[in-house]
């Protein structure tokens, strides 16, 4: 029995998709496990030459590998339909290999409704935060008790449990440990654990974590409404070169340099064995590197130096990974 859990160290949209994407390759994982958040993710996949924007699914569909939505998550039952159609469209393989956990809570229209006009947050407008708020205030809808949903429902205590087979299980992250409801930048985050202890919540035990892989990017970026982006030509320029632009929205991403001590917090408290760094090759078009280490901008005059410093402050147990293509890591 082993677990791999996939999380963001950021604030989203750091690739986590591409990482998850790269471990399925190995063909050794009989589960794949999203474990938290709902469609206000945007997983954007590049699957045989083809590009797959995936919001409440997880990867191991696109690997044939059994797929779920944990009951950490919260699921938007039109919109999870019309994710699956889309992926049958596309040639992926859906039958028999997607499942929800019977007790998994439903998004709402009333749930959307209320969040159509909302700007204090500056939301994905998906409905998550009204959904997880009725689940904890006792009042939401199980998975269980929509009959649409009837024939993806599975008990997770039973899947992982109770079957001859071990389970080698790959949890896939949503959002970030800067978005996250308890760790992050409150009010300006999901409503959703984003850190490993989500993952546990889904029936999975403490003792099955082998590694758990920390996906940054290495600049950082942020959707939401509070000020993020110092007023510099160059954030500007890095947008365009990251083609920073929200998956599920479509809202520019404000920029800034990567934050130290939020890669080295998130990193601990994730208990990090592996530590993506993606996108080095916009920096490398950028052609510039900077950090912000104890709230300084740091300049570095090469590329190589900048690396160093990260490792330096990072535990020396963590495999650091500097990943320069869209593709692999
Ligand atoms: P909510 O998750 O839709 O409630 O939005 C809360 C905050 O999290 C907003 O700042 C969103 O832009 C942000 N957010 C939610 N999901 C993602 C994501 O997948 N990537 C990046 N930001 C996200
Ligand atoms: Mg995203």
């Amino acid at each position: 029995m082993y677990a791999d859990i996939v999380v963001g160290i950021q604030h989203g949209d750091e690739g986590k998709g591409k990482v998850t994407h790269h471990l399925l390759k190995s063909g050794e994982y009989t589960h794949c496990l999203r474990f938290q958040g709902g469609n206000n993710a945007g997983h954007t996949i590049y699957h045989e030459g083809k590009k797959f924007v995936t919001h409440s699914i997880p990867a191991g569909l696109f690997f044939g590998v059994k797929s779920i939505i944990g009951s950490g998550c919260v699921v938007n039952v039109e919109q999870f339909l019309g994710e699956l159609k889309e992926l049958e469209e596309g040639g992926v393989t859906t039958e028999g290999l997607i499942f929800i956990a019977k007790n998994t809570h439903v998004i709402t229209n009333e749930h959307l409704d209320e969040e159509e006009r909302e700007e204090k947050i500056g939301t994905t407008r998906r409905g998550n935060g009204p959904a997880y708020r009725d689940k904890y205030a006792r009042t939401g809808t199980q998975a269980k008790d929509v009959k649409e949903l009837q024939p993806y429902l599975i008990d997770l205590y039973e899947e992982f449990h109770g079957s001859e087979r071990s389970p080698i299980i790959l949890c896939e992250g949503a959002q970030g440990f800067g978005l996250d409801i308890d760790h992050g930048d409150y009010p300006f985050v999901t409503s959703s654990h984003c850190t490993v202890a989500g993952a546990l919540l889904n029936s999975i035990p403490p003792s099955w974590v082998r590694d758990v892989w920390g996906v940054a990017k290495i600049y950082e970026t942020y959707v939401g409404s509070k000020n993020f982006e110092p007023p510099e030509a160059v954030f500007p320029r890095l947008r365009e070169l990251g083609e920073e632009y929200g998956a599920t929205t479509g809202r520019p991403r404000q920029c800034n340099w990567t934050n130290m001590s939020l890669v080295e917090k998130a990193s601990r408290v994730n208990g990090v064995t592996k530590l993506v760094f993606n996108k080095v090759d916009i920096l490398r078009e950028l052609g510039e590197w900077n950090l912000i280490i104890d709230g300084e901008k740091v300049n570095f005059r090469a590329e190589e130096e900048l690396k160093e410093c990260i490792e330096d402050r990072l535990e020396s147990s963590t495999r650091i990974y500097f990943s320069d293509t869209p593709h692999s890591i």
